[in-house]
């Protein structure tokens, strides 16, 4: 069967008004449809500031460094990279100074290049062999029922609210997907397993960082920023592109959405479907008062365990074979006892798909820390909860049947690589054995870490070596063995995207050079000259932002020769660089060699410190459905 008639935009039912008033299009604006330059609203910055320095953040930061569950040096880490650039875009929606939006209307009449657009690969590839062969693909199956419901899940709705007797309206109907070449999205057996993953961020983990990533590492998976259900919903394809479309060499990715209504998160699902991402992710971790308070969704959805696992249930059966995940916090408000989480995490596990990427298991990528959706803003409340890993950990080994992702805090790639290893004896002051201990504390099914702030901190930093340390690759990726191949590469990549989607009304090309170079802000995080560097790209945007006879290639040459940025820093490998002497010079093989080990058994030690995990003292265990 194929798709039905009826437009996105067609006359949709309406949405009932409870729903209405959980997701309403205001978050769509900073958490759903803000978030990059590829959208139609743009964020209410949409230009980002190239430079901020946040010494409020700082101090907060170090404030509340003492109460947290790591030691000190990596704290005053953590502190430098959140101080860096935390001006918290996506969660502060919120923020009363941010500037008004600049106009950003383009010609949409206009058809823009999809596919392959100058060499770079699209994901849109896969939807325009739809566009040839399923004309309407993106069109919903589901019509109004005879009392003008909104009946997608009709089939799953039993006799409530939902029922439907005669037609099938579920968007499982997958025949579209013989349509997809298989050659645009590797296989999902393929896909590497999820030992260390790109944290979804609003404003910054957009298409573009998340290219720049893959240039660094090739099996970190990637979360998009979140993208609400709402804003899917009432995108006429193939305006979608701007909020799906990415680079196919950006798998595996994963598609975050935000949302608290089963029948939008499905058809958010299924448009999104033949986009081939690999994986979709349910927000329920975020606690902006947009998204947790007047959304509704976001980290509020932990106070909701069965309506989660209505949402997953609906999503997985749109997805068009993805599996679902879900990101969520250690608890909220006063829900916050580890029995509730326990009682949460068996509810909704019951209804996640296994994830080939988690060893076979449901995955929960956790935020070890709770949300106060009273009192802190959301930057707070990503700072001053105290870390919880040990939570994540008495997790795991609670639930030996689902698989987890500890997220929160991690600033280095050696934390990421022991957790992901599994095996903290090697780094042992004596040379250490294997115990039955250290499976306890870093039991299988803790499979990997998810890094957000620190990864867009100092990108080169923490990611350069990402595919050898963690995922036991015998080398990184070709451009990520200098600064200065990245940086070819990546400019090829701007310059085949710039304007992709028009120009607007102030002259701006969309994606603008300004967006653009925006991941690239720390990429000299620590290295001489990075201010300088920053200083020369602020004043070359002033003056070229909206230049289109200067391609981003050029920009980036020139301002690299402007700011002074030296050959010796543009050339070093990454594992030099990262770490210098006391004089400035970078360290010899062996110097380098002993630091790593070294950080690897820091890590290993702040994980054999932590706090004894919770007990689950109260039996709240619900008899979960079988997996999918
Ligand atoms: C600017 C910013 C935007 C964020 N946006 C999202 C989001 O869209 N969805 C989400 O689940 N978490 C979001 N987060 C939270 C991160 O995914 C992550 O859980 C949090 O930053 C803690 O990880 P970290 O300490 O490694 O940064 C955001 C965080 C930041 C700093």
């Amino acid at each position: 069967m194929l798709r039905g008639a009826m437009s996105v935009t067609a006359a949709l039912p309406a949405v009932p008004r409870a729903v209405a008033r959980r997701a309403r299009p205001a978050c769509s604006r900073r958490w759903g449809g803000g978030g990059s330059s590829h959208r139609r609203h743009p964020p209410a910055v949409a230009e980002p500031a190239w430079t901020t320095g946040r010494l409020g953040a700082r101090r907060r930061f170090l404030r509340v460094s003492s109460e947290t569950a790591v030691g000190p040096r990596s704290f005053r880490k953590a502190a430098r990279l959140a101080s860096s650039r935390d001006d918290d875009p996506g969660c502060a929606a919120s923020d009363p100074g941010a500037k008004p939006p600049v106009d950003e209307t383009v010609d949409d009449a206009t058809p823009r290049p999809r596919g392959s657009v100058n060499g770079v690969q699209w994901a849109s590839a896969r939807v325009l062999e739809l566009d040839a062969n399923v004309p309407g693909w993106w069109s919903f199956p589901h019509e109004r029922d005879e009392d003008g419901r909104f009946a997608v899940l009709g089939e799953r709705g039993g006799g409530g609210e939902h029922a439907h007797s005669s037609r099938r309206l579920s968007f499982r109907d997958d025949s579209w997907t013989g349509f997809v070449r298989d050659d645009l999205r590797p296989p999902r057996s393929s896909l590497p397993p999820q030992r260390l993953s790109i944290a979804p961020m609003m404003e910054y983990t957009t298409p573009h960082f998340r290219h720049l990533v893959r240039l660094l590492t090739k099996n970190t998976w990637l979360y998009t920023e979140m993208e609400v259900d709402q804003t899917l919903r009432h995108t006429d394809h193939p305006r979608l592109d701007r909020f799906l479309d990415f680079p196919i060499a950006g798998h595996p990715t994963s598609l975050q959405l935000g949302g608290a209504d089963p029948e939008l998160l499905a058809i958010a699902s299924a448009v999104a479907a033949p986009y081939g991402y690999d994986e979709l992710n349910l927000n329920c971790g975020c606690p902006s008062p947009k998204v947790a308070g007047k959304g509704a969704f976001g980290a509020s959805l932990m106070l909701e365990p069965n309506l989660v696992a209505e949402c997953v249930a609906a999503m997985a059966e749109n997805a068009g074979g993805a599996p679902v995940t879900v990101k969520c916090r250690v608890g909220v408000d006063d829900k916050d006892s580890y029995d509730e989480l326990c009682a949460f995490i068996e509810t909704v596990s019951g209804q996640l798909p296994n994830c080939p990427s988690a060893g076979g298991k449901p995955l929960f990528a956790i935020h070890a820390r709770k949300a106060l959706l009273n009192g802190l803003s959301p930057a707070e409340n990503r700072a001053v909860p105290p870390l919880r890993y040990e939570w994540v950990v008495a997790l795991a080994n609670d639930f030996p049947h689902v698989a987890f992702a500890l997220n929160g805090g991690i600033v280095d790639i050696e934390t990421a690589s022991v957790i992901a290893n599994g095996d903290l004896a090697p780094f042992d002051d004596d040379g250490g054995v294997h115990s039955a201990a250290d499976e306890t504390l870093i039991p299988g099914n803790l499979i990997g870490t998810m890094i957000g702030r620190a990864a867009h901190a100092d990108p080169w930093g923490v990611l350069a070596t990402a595919d050898v340390d963690v995922f036991g690759d015998t080398q990184n990726p070709e451009t990520a063995t200098s600064r200065r191949k990245l940086l070819t590469a990546y400019g090829e990549y701007c310059d085949a995207t710039r304007g992709r989607f028009g120009v607007t009304k102030d002259g701006y090309a969309v994606p603008s050079t300004r967006h653009l170079v925006h991941p690239l802000q720390n990429l000299f995080y620590g290295e001489p000259n990075a201010k300088r560097w920053r200083r020369a790209m602020d004043d070359a945007l002033k003056r070229d932002a909206k230049n289109q006879n200067v391609s981003v290639s050029e920009l980036i040459d020139q301002t690299l020769r402007e700011g002074g940025v030296s050959d010796e820093t543009l050339d070093a490998p990454p594992s030099v660089r990262r770490s210098r002497k006391p004089n400035g010079l970078g360290l010899s093989d062996d110097e380098a060699a002993d630091t790593k080990r070294a950080r690897l058994r820091d890590a290993a030690k702040k994980l054999r410190s932590l706090p004894p995990p919770p007990t689950r003292s109260v039996e709240t265990r619900v008899v979960p459905a079988p997996a999918r």
